[in-house]
């Protein structure tokens, strides 16, 4: 798949921006604060209604302006149709060829953005809130279904939550039990068949990208022991519960960690191999999407030149010329391994919130 006619409202300092997004690899370059990543970010909005930034989304709006907007027109092999977000009080609201979404998901289901970013290591280093937000993201633009499953658990665990800390009874929790058992069990299913998936092409990438670290593996704790029934579990841990006001086993625990016969712990790896490890996981989960759905998603790297070594640098875009159908990069200058061949990016020189020649 891939983006035309990104038009972005109010993101930081972009006050009103068209960009014609070419086939292929587009780079845009300028100095540091132009806004280049703001672009990137206003492509990934339209697949996540939040940003690979960290930060509020209230932060994402123009300094004095109270709603943004981006929108695109998403091409696929069969259709094209022009999405549209927007943010302002009522929250996030979108569009698809004019006619007004009424669930976000809908919106967000049109267009794939995976991103590889400055804070990317985070998925290897940082909490599994990281590693669950990102597999869902994954597992959602596989399964669209995924969404109500997903939300479904999450409501049932608020509502036990809630219970544990209102002192319910042992017959109300046995009914919250029961349900929420019920309610983790498609959604552990769903996540599992998209982790052997991930696993696959994730093993083969860090291969490629890591071959210095020797054997990879990667182990999947589902977020309560394999060999327990969850409903039985949740009953054996309800004093435990009670005192803590929160459920301790579930789907919502789930995490899953990456080893290497050269580091086996994570806190092994260096930061450039923690980042050179989350860009072989945002691959595999664009391969595991294209695999799935027969559509690469749009592939966005914002200062790719700040973040790998030439050596990496010129791999990856050897991976992604070969095979992505589209991808947006950021940085200071133009990556030195993409110099050599002029014609085969479209180049966008960013600055002030907008693009030179256009101001
Ligand atoms: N809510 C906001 N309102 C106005 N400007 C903002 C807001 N948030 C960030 N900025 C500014 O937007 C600019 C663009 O940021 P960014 O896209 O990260 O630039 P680049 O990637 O080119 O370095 C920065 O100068 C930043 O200070
Ligand atoms: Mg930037």
């Amino acid at each position: 798949m891939r983006l035309e006619q990104l038009h972005i409202e109010n993101l930081r300092n972009i006050a009103t921006l068209d960009v014609a997004l070419a086939p292929g690899i587009n780079v845009f370059v300028g100095p540091n604060g132009a806004g280049k990543s703001s672009i990137l970010e206003a492509a990934y909005l339209l697949s996540h209604a939040q940003s690979f930034r960290l930060g509020a989304t209230q932060d994402l709006i123009r300094r004095g302006e109270k709603r943004l907007a981006a929108a695109a027109t998403v091409c696929s092999a069969e259709r094209a149709r022009r999405i549209v977000l927007i943010r302002d009080d009522s929250g996030w609201n979108g569009r698809i060829d004019q006619t007004a979404a009424t669930n976000l998901g809908a919106v967000l289901g049109e267009t794939a953005v995976v991103c590889f970013e400055p804070g990317s290591h985070e998925l290897i280093a940082g909490s599994g809130r990281e590693r669950r937000r990102f597999l869902d993201w994954g597992v959602f633009h596989v399964e669209h279904a995924y969404l109500a499953t997903a939300a479904r658990y999450r409501r049932i665990l608020r509502q036990r939550n809630m219970a544990l800390k209102g002192g319910a009874t042992d017959s109300e929790l046995d009914a919250w039990d029961t349900e929420l058992a019920s309610a983790a069990a498609p959604m552990d299913l769903h996540r599992q068949q998209y982790f052997s998936r991930f696993c696959d092409r994730l093993t083969q990438l860090a291969g490629q990208f890591l071959p210095e670290l020797g054997e990879f593996s990667i182990e999947w704790d589902r977020g309560w022991p394999i060999d327990a029934n969850l409903r039985d579990l949740l009953a054996l841990r309800r004093s435990h519960d009670r005192m803590r006001g929160h459920t301790s086993r579930g789907p919502h625990r789930a995490d899953w960690t990456i080893r290497f016969e050269q580091a086996p712990q994570r806190g092994q790896l260096s930061r450039g191999q923690e980042k050179l490890c989350a860009l072989a996981c945002v691959l595999a989960q664009a391969q595991v999407h294209a695999d799935a759905s027969g559509q690469w998603p749009i592939i966005a790297l914002d200062d790719l030149g700040s973040e790998l070594d030439l050596e990496h640098q010129a791999r990856v875009l050897g991976w992604l010329r070969r095979d992505a159908e589209q991808v947006l990069i950021s940085g200071v200058e133009i990556p030195e391994p993409l110099r050599a061949e002029p014609d085969a990016i479209t180049l966008f020189h960013v600055e002030h919130g907008g693009l030179r020649g256009l101001l």
